[in-house]
């Protein structure tokens, strides 16, 4: 029997036909496709596509973002933080329940990480614990009460995880009492919606999408930075092309473009090549199907696990990107422990991962801040009970039959 994948990305002869046109194009880097993906990306997020499928009471006059194409979500992140003016000496606070680019970009610009717990029994940062944290750092306190960083409160970088959308409404009023920027990973989020109807990565300062291999809009790798923010954008589009001061590819593209440029910063070379751009494009125009595809795996899970005590169903409804189905099991009415859970679905040909392996308990972040395990215990609760699912469009209902079955049988 065939293995299902754990992940597959949906990529049609739309996503080839375009490739090709590229191919052919005679034009190979960053021109016209990244910068029609730019601007129809934005677009969707200011609301501008008519097939919505979720209603949307968002102001329709709230302005469209600035959207960047990038070369990875780790090189939007890092901008961002650049761009926040985050550095030596600054802390920014970051879930310990995500994948290590949210961090990594904090330490590449010198500055602490300090890791905030997720809310009780879920996934996403708790605003009570982020204020608890600023409030110490602030009295220039170490962020927890045993040790951990010191410093002067710069950012946070919510994680909406697994495509479910963080208390924005929280964290931002806990930001602008503490004077601290927003940086939205977005990464797992791209479309979800917030309470308000605006998408997940268009409510802080900047919010940043994966496109990875695995995600739910993908390219293979890429990402896209958006902002309102007009300061934040002039300095992204400085520091996207190696501190370059003027938008480097009309040079090549315009025949009248000036040959002259000049540098004004040691930048970064992040830009987003013509060819993912080019399968983004259509995968945004398929944005909508795909998430009704998502949906529609996470209700057939929903109604196959739900009721069952041995597993706890992770939040659904409308606002769900569904980047994953993190279901949670619970050992002892299993009679299973995860690891023994999910070596028994991939023996019956199913793919499964974990999300994520906390990063406090990471050797380089364990040692560096001198962490324990049971510092962020939600997060420690959540990471050993959760297995995260196939949930990918294009899966047959013979597949889900399959995973549903696999999983009842424990
Ligand atoms: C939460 C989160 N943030 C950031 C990233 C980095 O994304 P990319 O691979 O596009 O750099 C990932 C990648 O998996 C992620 O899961």
């Amino acid at each position: 029997m065939d293995k299902i994948p754990f992940a597959r990305p949906f990529i049609g002869v739309e996503e080839e036909d375009a490739v090709l046109r590229v191919l052919r194009s005679g034009w190979l880097t960053t021109g016209p496709e990244a910068l029609a993906f730019e601007t129809e990306f934005a677009a969707f997020l200011g609301g501008g596509t008519p097939q919505d499928v979720v209603p949307k009471d968002v102001a329709s006059n709230a302005v469209v973002p600035k959207a960047f194409a990038v070369n990875s979500a780790t090189s939007g992140l890092h901008l961002a933080v650049k761009a926040a003016g985050v550095g030596e000496g600054d802390v920014v606070l970051v879930p310990s329940l995500t994948f290590t680019a949210t961090a990594e970009v904090v330490r590449y610009e010198r500055a602490d990480v300090a890791f905030v717990d997720v809310e009780k029994d879920g996934f996403l940062i708790d605003p009570e614990k982020l204020e608890a944290t600023l409030a110490r750092l602030r009295a220039g306190k170490t962020a927890y009460q045993d040790g951990g960083p010191r410093g002067r409160p710069r950012a946070v970088i919510p994680v909406h995880y697994g495509g479910l959308p963080c208390n924005m409404e929280e964290i931002m009023r806990v930001a602008q009492t503490y004077g601290i920027a927003v940086i939205e990973d977005a990464a797992h989020s791209f479309p979800s919606r917030l309470p308000n109807g605006e998408y997940a990565g268009c409510v802080g300062d900047v919010g940043v999408f994966s496109f990875y291999a695995t995600k739910t809009l993908a390219t293979g790798e890429g990402g896209m930075l958006v902002t309102r923010n007009e300061e934040i954008a002039r300095q992204v589009s400085v520091l996207r092309s190696h501190g370059i001061d003027r938008p480097i590819f009309a040079r090549y593209t315009d025949p009248k473009a000036s040959w002259y440029y000049e540098v004004v910063e040691p930048g970064f070379k992040y830009n987003l090549p013509d060819v993912p751009a080019a399968i983004g494009r259509v995968q945004l125009r398929r944005a909508n199907d795909l998430l009704a595809m998502r949906r529609n795996i996470a209700r057939r899970y929903d109604e196959a696990f739900g009721g069952d005590d041995r597993f706890v169903l992770p939040p659904g409804g409308p606002s769900n990107a569904y980047h994953l189905y993190p279901l949670r099991i619970k050992p002892d009415a299993l009679g299973l422990d995860r690891a023994a859970f999910i070596a028994a679905l991939q023996e019956k040909g199913v793919g499964a991962s974990v999300h994520f392996i906390p990063l406090h308990t990471m050797p380089y972040y364990r040692t560096r801040y001198n962490l324990r395990p049971k510092d962020f215990p939600e997060t420690m609760r959540t990471y050993e009970h959760e297995v995260s699912l196939p949930i990918w469009p294009g899966m047959t209902e013979a597949m889900i039959e399959r995973v549903v079955a696999a999983v009842l049988a424990g």
